[in-house]
């Protein structure tokens, strides 16, 4: 398929494929819309335990405990949300939180869950490239971000400034993301090999997938099963942020992913980690990452 990039509109990345213009932010978003009530009620996002246990945490926030520190008090905003439960974690543990997403499905089912565990949050809808004009310049001690977030965007200098522009001097980035290493990966082979089959660097194509499933168990059927997705190399990334003024505080790189991103070579652990079953030393598969905005 040939491609040829144009450039990307405020909130829109708009592509030429065979005469025709294609909206990857619209493919996605029809994507994310159907998939997430389907999410909401799986077993995987942990809705009941939630509801059942006030001080229950998402996964995501517990596998990163030792490394948030006292978030109690800060102003955060959870960046590509999605259903709220790792926001809603976050507020549980004190901070004061706001979630963006695009995905207005996403959003009902992030405000129907925090109505029915009491918690205060704010869900915002835009497209993260807005994060700044929606939310206000400088009003944040905390951005927090990650797991499946960074891929779904184009341009990894702008979600940076994005990042920088809402944060106070002195605000604090978080990210716990998948590893670009792990994105490169041919992930449908059986044979325990590594097979780095699609880009680590930022391209301006989309890599474009057609999957009729999703991340976590469901019975529901979808319809709209094209993503449009991006690579961003580590250095990418960590440029972008020093170029916007912020300050590398913290990099860990991680054996597991909360998700099985290579089905069949991995295990899952009682926390809900995934690591290779055979020779996990091999590559990193996600990192965490935090960094502060220059005072
Ligand atoms: C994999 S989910 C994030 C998962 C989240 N960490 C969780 O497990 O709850 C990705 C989210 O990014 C959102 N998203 C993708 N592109 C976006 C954009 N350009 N602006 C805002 N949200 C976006 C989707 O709607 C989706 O809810």
């Amino acid at each position: 398929m040939e491609w040829h990039f144009p450039g990307s509109t405020t909130a829109s990345s708009i592509y030429l494929c065979h005469n025709a213009f294609v909206d990857s932010t619209a493919v996605n978003r029809l994507n994310w819309d159907e998939r997430a009530p389907a999410h909401a009620v799986s077993p995987d996002y942990h809705v009941t335990r939630f509801v059942e246990d006030p001080a229950f945490l998402s996964y995501v926030v517990q596998f990163d405990i030792p490394r948030l520190g006292e978030i109690s008090g800060l102003h955060g905003v959870h960046l590509q949300c999605h259903i709220g439960t790792d926001t809603i974690s976050l507020a549980r543990l004190g901070a004061r939180m706001t979630g963006l997403d695009y995905s207005s499905a996403a959003l009902t089912e992030a405000r129907r869950i925090a109505e029915r565990v009491e918690a205060d949050v704010e869900f915002v809808l835009a497209d993260v490239y807005d994060a700044g004009s929606v939310l206000g310049v400088g009003n944040y001690d905390l951005v927090y971000t990650g797991i499946g977030a960074l891929c779904w965007l184009p341009d990894i200098r702008r979600w940076a400034r994005t990042v920088a522009g809402l944060l106070r001097p002195g605000g604090r980035l978080f990210i716990r993301e998948g590893h670009p290493m792990l994105w490169s990966l041919n992930e449908q082979r059986d044979d325990q090999l590594l097979v780095v089959d699609y880009p680590y660097f930022e391209t301006a194509e989309p890599h474009i997938d057609e999957d009729d499933g999703t991340y976590v168990a469901t019975d529901r059927a979808f319809a709209h099963n094209t993503t449009h997705t991006w690579n961003h190399g580590m250095g990418e990334i960590i440029t972008a942020l020093i170029d916007v003024g912020m300050e590398l505080t913290a990099f860990a790189e991680h054996r597991s992913v909360p998700w099985d991103a290579l089905p069949g070579n991995m295990i899952c652990d009682e926390q809900g980690e995934w690591r290779m079953r055979m020779g996990p030393e091999r590559i990193p598969l996600s990192y965490t990452l935090q960094a502060r905005k220059s005072a």
